[in-house]
């Protein structure tokens, strides 16, 4: 497929010019599997089945390349130093922020703020902006979809501010009942709505953009949990008009350690720094000091420099394919497994019981197996999903359930990895001599 390249034009995170996205790639799972060494690995004498994505991602070449090639050539602190290295990390990590800029198509690349993780993003914004604007009464208004990292920070903010925090519910099929934001929303007390952008547990996609738009109405901002999409689904926050958006490196085929906060420069502007040390400052003296501007007054002391410029490797990586194929592979994807899942007697898929349209995970439950029991046989066979309450208590609770196993998928997955589990699957029935 041949069409114009996202970051035609720009300079890449590693400060080249992006000639290589002139063209975008077509989408060939085989080709795309090759380029992550990860997945060669024979350790049980057979090729690995990643299903764990929304976990974590697994990393391409270029993307260890660039954290290679950063150690070995570039290596200094940034924003510090005045040697030729020095200049050549800063240039390497700002251009990284540059890429994030674009890839979320932010007005800014102040407006991005790099942290340890997408949960560190959130609790930046509770701790930096909660704090300092809200007080007893102001409601936050929170999904049933939300993972710990949107749930937690919100509710050390409630014992802090004594703020009330209101939850909107989900239908059988997993869906937000919007009209309890709406009845939030009358109450003119809402001052954020922080909501995910893609279940880790059932695939939903909140209608991101109305819910926005309502909450903008009714004089509410609103903070997007992109940790699930982020790999996904193109993001525009300027289109979306959301007002901070996070996200973490690991999930997009970046490496671990770096997550991002995207805010509008005004509220950024506004909020007051978190943690102190070097770098977030602009003048120290023996009693006071002046912040930095926007973003590094909110980056305090060395930052995850490697991990940055790796993060914008993945971003470059990821932009050499059109976003409609990744999405048409990936759905295609999740669409067979809800066929073949469906197929096995006493499995349960949760949440929708449609073919979905998302390539969101896919969750379910097994009957008379628990989920620890059935991920830990598939794992040993080298089949790798994930098990438990995925970081989303609330949402199991209100399912009914405890547990459920998960499959996620990336975009190096395969039909044939796919059309593996049901046979996998029939057998741990037959250990466990399940008759349902
Ligand atoms: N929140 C991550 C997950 O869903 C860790 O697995």
């Amino acid at each position: 497929m041949i069409a114009r390249c996202r970051l035609a034009g720009s300079i890449n995170s590693m400060g080249g010019e992006c000639s290589v996205f002139s063209t975008l790639m077509t989408l060939k799972p085989s080709q795309i599997r090759s380029q992550f060494p990860f997945l060669d690995s024979r350790e049980g004498g057979r090729p690995i089945v990643y299903l764990d994505n929304a976990a974590t991602t697994q990393k391409p070449q270029a993307v260890l390349d660039a954290l290679h090639n950063f150690y070995v050539h570039d290596n200094a602190n940034v924003h510090r130093g005045m040697h030729g290295r020095a200049e050549r990390a800063t240039i390497a990590y700002e251009n990284a922020r540059k890429a994030v800029q674009k890839f979320l198509n932010a007005a800014y690349p102040e407006e991005i703020v790099f942290t340890k993780n997408c949960t560190e993003a959130i609790n930046l914004v509770a701790a930096c902006w909660g704090r300092k604007f809200l007080k007893k009464g102001d409601i936050i208004v929170l999904s049933m979809l939300e993972h710990h990292s949107n749930t937690i920070p919100w509710f050390q903010l409630r014992e802090e501010q004594g703020i009330t925090i209101k939850w909107i519910d989900i239908d059988d099929e997993g869906n937000l009942k919007l009209e309890m934001l709406d009845d939030f929303l009358k109450k003119k007390k809402v001052k954020l709505v922080a909501i995910t952008g893609q279940s880790n547990v059932l695939g939903t996609r909140p209608p991101l953009k109305k819910i926005i738009k309502k909450s903008h109405d009714a004089g509410a901002l609103v903070l997007v949990d992109a940790a699930q999409l982020i790999a996904h689904h193109p993001i525009d926050v300027r289109d979306l008009d959301c007002d901070f958006l996070a996200f973490s490196g690991h999930k997009i085929y970046g490496p671990t350690g770096i997550g991002v906060l995207y805010g509008k420069s005004e509220y950024l502007e506004a909020m007051s720094p978190w943690l102190g040390g070097g770098m977030m400052i602009q003048e120290v003296t023996l009693d006071r000091f002046m912040p930095a501007d926007i973003p590094q007054k909110f980056e305090g002391g060395t930052p995850p420099i490697a991990q940055t410029v790796g993060l914008g490797a993945a971003i470059d990586w990821l932009s050499q394919f059109a976003w409609k194929d990744i999405e048409e592979h990936e759905s295609a994807l999740i669409q067979k497994a809800v066929e073949v899942l469906s197929t096995i007697d006493g499995l349960t898929i949760l949440g929708t019981t449609e073919l979905p349209t998302s390539s969101g995970p896919l969750s379910f439950t097994l009957k008379n197996i628990h989920p620890h029991d059935l991920t830990d046989i598939l794992g040993q066979r080298d089949i790798c999903l994930r098990a438990g309450h995925h970081c989303a208590q609330p949402l199991h609770k209100r399912l009914g359930i405890t547990a459920s196993t998960r499959l996620s998928v990336g975009i190096y997955n395969t039909m044939a990895e796919i059309e593996l589990l049901p046979k996998a699957i029939e057998e741990i029935k037959k250990i466990f001599h399940h008759t349902p």
